[in-house]
């Protein structure tokens, strides 16, 4: 009985040996395969970048570091095109970045990446290249010209003078009501909140925070998904509160489509009976979509507007003669002291005010990760590099917006670079191609009027213990900042400043 359970163990060991050795043996083959004979292997990067995708985890998450600093190390190591991932290149230069995203490339978005940010089917979340032309075919008319002009009365009507202070939460507050304005036709009142400090501001900031962990740990961010209905995560309150608001508009508007308030984006959706016919006009999406593409929009899409405003007003306000020159400029276009703002067209003709809007979306760069788009059959010619199909592919913004070669000292805030007969091939905020930012025009536009407005009504003073401060950030796909806020002293301007 003895020599039967010896025997017994015995064989155990050897099936539990063997299958531990055939594991190692075929993790070794892979790890061949994938640093030594894989098409990606004549691309430059660090060996175990190559073989596993936890060489990243590691750096990011385990690290704590920026995937823009990794990448920025790596591209000083290695040059133009580096591999840091068994499936992922980054590109360093404009041409790289016009290959990738230009109206011809119809690739998909890569899934990793925006399973980690949005979980759904928003324009932003469809990583189908087709699905999502379908949908912005459908959605782009809101986003025409025409809607600059309700823009406008939005921000009139969220646009409050007051003693702002922390300036870095205010314009996030004030985007996110002129967002859900422009789309649903009231404010979620953000602008209200104590010291700015709105609950679902900060709960975008602890969101943001938990990117790195949600795209390293796709089977952890799975079960949070669909545990989220019972349990509570951080900041998960806000967000739902936020969302039933915005569902509430819709199942509202759907049954009574006349209680729509015109020209917003849930008017669009849902037009109502009309006046001719009184026949009852299908919705252009299913409540449920619809209600995440609000949702995504009313809560979301304010932030980039709101950084590119706090670094247009840090850096006009560390630059007195600057600060003088951009509100003469202004002044010329709109003179009478309580008249409301001019119509948009007629800022957009300012050279100092767009010069400094683009200085600012050049620094805070929109999206500062990687935006990362799978090669579709067939593989592609980036940067004079064949790719083979299935790579995941990027340029991260921040390479050709810091790039001395394209900007003079490129971290200082020089809006007179863009005077002149300057070109804009270098700016690329808004990213381009087929998945371009669609809320280009309405963004322009709050970033001429609401600055236009501060600077015009709003006598502002910069503390001068803040002058050495610069805007800090961490990568979480959309920079996440820390450090000092932009805290500023605001009164009523009496005269000119
Ligand atoms: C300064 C302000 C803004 C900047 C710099 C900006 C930048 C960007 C960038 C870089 C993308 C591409 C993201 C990616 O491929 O991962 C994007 C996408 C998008 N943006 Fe913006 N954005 C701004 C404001 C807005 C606003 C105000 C709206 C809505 C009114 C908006 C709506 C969208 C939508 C719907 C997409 C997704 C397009 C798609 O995936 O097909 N954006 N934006």
């Amino acid at each position: 009985m003895d020599s039967f359970r010896t025997l017994h163990n015995l064989e155990l060991k050897s099936i539990a040996t063997a299958f531990v050795a055939g594991l190692v043996l075929y993790w070794v083959c892979a790890a061949f395969f994938l640093a030594v004979l894989h098409p990606l292997a004549k691309f430059p990067g660090p060996k175990l970048a190559a073989v596993s995708d936890w060489w990243l985890v590691y750096h990011e998450w385990l690290l704590g570091k920026s995937l823009t600093d990794i990448l920025g190390e790596l591209h000083q190591l290695h040059g133009p095109v580096v591999r840091y991932g068994p499936h992922r290149l980054h590109f360093s230069t404009p041409k790289a970045h016009s290959d990738i995203y230009n109206l011809k490339s119809r690739w998909d978005k890569d899934p990793d990446v925006y399973k980690a940010i949005v979980d759904g089917s928003s324009t932003f979340g469809l990583t189908n290249y087709h699905l999502a032309k379908e949908r912005r075919d459908l959605i782009w008319p809101f986003y025409s010209r025409q809607s600059v002009q309700q823009m406008q009365k939005a921000i009139n009507r969220q646009t409050k003078e007051g003693k702002l202070s922390n300036m870095s939460l205010a314009f996030r507050c004030l985007a996110q009501d002129i967002m859900a304005d422009i789309c649903l036709g009231s404010s979620l009142g953000t602008l209200e909140a104590r010291e700015f400090e709105s609950p679902l501001i900060l709960a975008l900031d602890q969101g943001l925070d938990s990117y790195v962990l949600m795209k390293s740990f796709p089977t952890l961010r799975n079960l949070l998904y669909s545990i989220s209905a019972i349990i509570t995560l951080p900041g998960e309150a806000e967000f739902t509160a936020a969302g039933t608001t915005v569902a509430d508009h819709v199942t509202r508007g759907i049954q009574c489509p006349d209680t729509i308030p015109p020209h917003t984006m849930l008017s669009f959706l849902v037009p109502s009976p009309s006046d001719n016919t009184k026949e009852k006009l299908q919705p252009k999406l299913s409540q449920d979509i619809m209600i995440e593409e609000l949702q995504t929009f009313v809560i979301g899409a304010g932030e980039t507007v709101a950084s590119a405003m706090v670094q247009a007003l840090s850096g006009i306000l560390q630059q007195p003669d600057l600060y003088k020159n951009v509100y003469e400029e202004i002044v010329q276009v709109w003179p009478e002291p309580d008249a409301p703002a001019p119509p948009i067209e007629a800022l957009e003709k300012l050279p100092l005010l767009t010069a400094v809007i683009k200085e600012a979306l050049r620094l805070t760069h929109g999206v500062v990760a990687p935006l990362p788009r799978i090669v579709p059959a067939g593989g592609a010619e980036i940067d004079s590099h064949h790719i083979p199909a299935g790579t995941s592919v990027g340029t991260s913004h921040v390479f050709i917006h810091m790039s001395p070669e394209y900007y003079d000292a490129p971290n200082e805030f020089q809006p007179e670079r863009w005077l002149g007969d300057s070109s804009d091939k270098y700016l690329v905020a808004f990213s381009k191609g087929p998945r371009g930012c669609m809320g280009i025009n309405l963004a322009w536009c709050q970033l001429y009027l609401v600055l236009a407005t501060m600077i015009k009504t709003i006598r502002m003073d910069y503390p001068a213990s803040l002058n050495d401060s610069k805007i800090k950030w961490k990568d979480c796909y959309q920079p996440l900042y820390y450090g000092r806020p932009l805290r500023i002293q605001c009164n009523r301007m009496e005269s000119q400043c």
